[in-house]
């Protein structure tokens, strides 16, 4: 055996294989027959190429120790999905109620959903069947919004810690009386703020999950929430310097009502209540101004883009070039279930659709000149880094590409799946080409094995037989 710098005594496991990922907004690196390798508390120790001296020897030793996964030549390993924005207790709704303005939908069919949410019993079917789909779709962390329930969303939680997923999970915080009906509130904001430091401290002191999941503050959004609750909950963020999830500015509706009760947009009203920093990951910001652009910008506070439901909620697009080319921090969310696809791929066609539709205009009625927004358009290289390293950079988490101590989140693609809809022409198709195909078409039966922190999640499905076709 080689003696090497590092001992691979503390080497957990090793890839080999053709690696994807795009470490900067737009940029691709290929890594090919790179050797990945992985130390025990499941960092990236090492990425090797042939050319490296001890690169053959070190793969034979890994291989001798039963600790090497050799990717075919249909196999493509790519960082884990990152979903910035979904609520678990929708799971059961997705798919439905979507003809529904968001006001009618919360009050009709989300608020007496959620509700159910008190019988930890159907949390823990609902809870495992979500995350369980997740991680078999390669979304290797997820930004969840729970309920008002303290044991529901422990639970929920718990169960991330159990099936491995990395995730903030929030207890969904909600106490104003004009807008959540009495069947599903808190009780008042006092009990709100004090609810919220339980699930913190419960969190905090899990030592099993430390550093995979983590709390996060979710006050639902400005209307649900009282000035009492909102500025506790922005007290109890600096306290615990922890992360925050919200809505803003989503529709007309909702952005109009901030403006009214505060005379100021959601952005500014949630700087002043200590709910905008580094570490608050909003969801939609259709209707923010170029001022609330900026003072997102300086928080350096993360949004999530949530095209679909945007387009069904919001009636609006997110300017998404313009706030990459500003360096606001992006990522995607699926909105689940105000989105109705779970995987993270079908949020970057979304979006890659959503930008074009932005930049063309669709009203065939008027001049192509005068139909859309100029530069608005991004491509899916683009919305791949939003997916993955993009995303990773909005929570603050050292994931979504192949970089030295990085976390190792990952997903093989397997090209030759059985029931693949993702088709490679290996004499047709670059690496560049096999990524596009991989965004566009590769969905939960390419995904083989997943990983998060070194240790596999899921998959390891056994390989079909099915060979890729060549011209
Ligand atoms: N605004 C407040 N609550 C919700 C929700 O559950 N989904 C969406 N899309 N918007 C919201
Ligand atoms: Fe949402």
């Amino acid at each position: 055996m080689v003696q090497l710098d590092k001992s691979d005594a503390g080497i957990k496991c090793a890839v080999a294989g053709t690696a994807l990922h795009t470490p900067r907004c737009g940029e691709i690196e290929f890594l090919q027959d790179a050797l990945i390798v992985i130390d025990q508390p499941g960092f990236i120790q090492s990425i090797l190429t042939p050319t490296d001296s001890h690169y053959e020897q070190l793969k034979n030793d890994l291989k001798d120790d039963d600790k090497l996964l050799e990717l075919s030549n249909n196999e493509y390993l790519l960082p884990g999905l990152i979903d910035l924005h979904i609520h678990a207790p929708q799971w059961p709704q997705m798919g439905k109620a979507l003809h529904l303005p968001l006001y009618d939908w919360l009050h009709t069919c989300t608020f007496p959903l959620e509700a159910k949410y008190a019988d930890v019993t159907f949390a823990e079917v609902v809870y495992r069947s979500l995350v369980d789909t997740l991680l078999s779709n390669g979304t290797t962390t997820a930004v969840y919004f729970g309920t008002i329930h303290l044991d529901a969303t422990k639970l929920l939680a718990d169960i991330c810690v159990e099936l491995g997923q990395r995730a903030l999970v929030g207890r969904v915080s909600m106490d104003n009386e004009d807008q959540c009906p009495d069947y599903y509130r808190d009780l008042s904001a006092a009990k709100s703020i004090e609810d919220t430091r339980e699930f913190i401290e419960y969190l905090r002191g899990q030592s099993s999950g430390a550093g995979i999941v983590l709390p996060a503050i979710t006050p639902r959004f400005i209307p649900s929430c009282s000035d009492e609750a909102l500025a506790g909950h922005g007290e109890l963020a600096e306290e615990y310097d922890c992360h925050i999830q919200t809505h803003c500015s989503e529709d007309n509706w909702s952005h109009d009502y901030g403006v009214s009760r505060f005379g100021k947009t959601d952005t500014e009203s949630l700087l002043e209540f200590g709910l905008l920093t580094d570490k608050t990951v909003l969801a939609h910001c259709n209707f923010i101004n170029p001022r609330d652009m900026m003072t997102i910008r300086s928080a350096q506070t993360a949004i999530a883009h949530c095209p679909l439901s945007n387009f069904l909620f919001s009636n609006a697009v997110l300017p998404v070039r313009q706030l990459l080319d500003k360096g606001v921090k992006v990522g995607l969310g699926t909105d689940v279930s105000g989105g109705a696809h779970v995987s993270i791929y079908d949020s970057c066609c979304q979006a890659i659709v959503a930008s074009r539709a932005l930049q063309e205009g669709v009203n065939a009625n008027l001049p192509p000149e005068d139909r859309g927004l100029a530069d608005a358009s991004i491509n899916f290289k683009e919305a791949f880094w939003m997916a993955t390293a993009g995303g990773g950079e909005a929570l603050g988490f050292k994931v979504g590409r192949f970089s030295e101590g990085y976390c190792f989140d990952a997903m093989v693609i397997d090209a030759a799946a059985t029931d693949s809809n993702l088709v490679i022409w290996r004499d047709m198709d670059s690496l560049e080409d096999v990524l596009q195909k991989i965004v566009y078409n590769a969905r939960r039966p390419n995904v083989r094995t997943v990983w998060v922190q070194g240790d596999i999640v899921a998959g390891g499905i056994p390989r079909s037989n099915r060979q890729v076709p060549s011209t």
